[in-house]
């Protein structure tokens, strides 16, 4: 039976790759979206809808109107430093309008949720082990602290009723589409491998290193680089094992999706250098507030529970593929 699914934000970095998932693995997409940071164009397949998530009525009307069987969830705002100067824009887009999707799956009668959380969600632990999903939450900063907030949400409704989610704390995703279909265009962008791949591209004058006084080995923040292509492979899995369930009981789990390796800024610029064969000038500045000094997954959750494990998340194939994607030609 090919079951539909509502892909909030689906015209998004991670939506949209998990959009060409679904429809690969056979589901079909219904993308719900109000492009205020998605792209119409990244839509590839599947039935779109303009909406707003706070637009209940519209929400309910879509779902009765598809036949909706299951909700990922990726509309939010994501932006850490963004978030230490606008709390309350972050928690109205992230908080209160994931208790509004809530509100209308519950009215349609839909109880399955496939929610991207974030490792921001573990902030800066005492220890600098593998971060595992039984560690007690502590973002530092409001981004993280909106997912965390969501998180505990779900847990209250799963608790309390038949709603089966499975919170995704993604690391740090990268790379593109492996035939450049897709990619990451956010704007402004502020992520790493695209700032350096501009760097490289003779795009931007400098690249700019946030702090190297951390306590890691080369001073640079360290993080867990994950392919967007495993994590929209790690998705499917994950409605998947929501759709093995029992269906009257309620069920959260929270999941990391990442590789369990870390690699510092300086290491990510030394393979940016390798992969593109190009040199450019790498300045240092001040650290940017909310970065936690190193985030890597403990991965064994998602092997176990999802069978799912990373295959095209090396950091070479990430820094090659969004290489790929920033040089394809012009459309048209
Ligand atoms: N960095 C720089 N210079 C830049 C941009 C980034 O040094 O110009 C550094 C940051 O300080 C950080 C690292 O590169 O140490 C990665 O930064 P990104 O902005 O690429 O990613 P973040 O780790 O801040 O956040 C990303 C997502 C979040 C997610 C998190 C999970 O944006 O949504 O990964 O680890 F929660």
């Amino acid at each position: 039976m090919t079951r539909n699914v509502l892909v909030v934000g689906g015209a998004g970095f991670i939506g949209s790759h998990t959009v060409l998932e679904l429809m690969e693995q056979d589901f079909n997409p219904v993308v719900y979206d109000n492009l205020s940071s998605g792209y119409r164009d990244a839509v590839l397949t599947g039935n779109f809808v303009e909406g707003e998530l706070e637009d209940k009525d519209r929400l309910v009307e879509t779902i009765l109107k598809f036949d909706i069987s299951s909700v990922i969830h990726f509309a939010a705002l994501i932006e850490a430093g963004e978030s230490v100067l606008e709390p309350l824009r972050f928690y109205r887009n992230n908080v209160a309008s994931t208790v509004s999707l809530l509100e209308a799956m519950q009215s349609a009668g839909l109880n399955r949720l496939v929610f991207s959380s974030t490792a921001a969600v573990y902030g800066n632990q005492s220890s600098d082990q593998l971060l595992h999903e039984s560690l007690a939450m502590s973002p530092v900063n409001p981004y993280g602290r909106t997912k965390a907030a969501v998180e505990a949400l779900l847990q209250d409704v799963a608790d309390s009723s038949a709603l089966k989610t499975v919170a995704l704390r993604y690391f740090n995703a990268g790379g593109a589409d492996s035939q450049a279909r897709l990619g990451e265009r956010h704007d402004p962008e502020t992520h790493l491998i695209p700032l350096v791949l501009q760097t490289a591209a003779g795009r931007r004058e400098q690249f700019s290193i946030f702090g190297d006084d951390y306590p890691t080995t080369d001073g640079t923040c360290i993080r867990d680089y994950v392919h967007v292509t495993d994590l929209a492979k790690g998705h499917i899995a994950a409605l998947k094992h929501l759709f093995s369930l029992d269906d009257d009981d309620g069920f959260y789990q929270p999941i990391n999706l990442g590789t369990g390796k870390g690699f510092s800024v300086r290491e990510v610029i030394e393979a940016v250098r390798k992969v593109t064969g190009e040199d450019f000038e790498v300045g240092v500045s001040d650290r940017r507030p909310g970065d936690p000094a190193q985030l890597v997954s403990d991965p064994g959750r998602a092997r176990e529970i999802l069978r799912w494990q990373p295959e095209r998340s090396s950091l070479y194939t990430i820094i090659e593929d969004a290489w790929r994607y920033m040089r394809r030609p012009a459309p048209g």
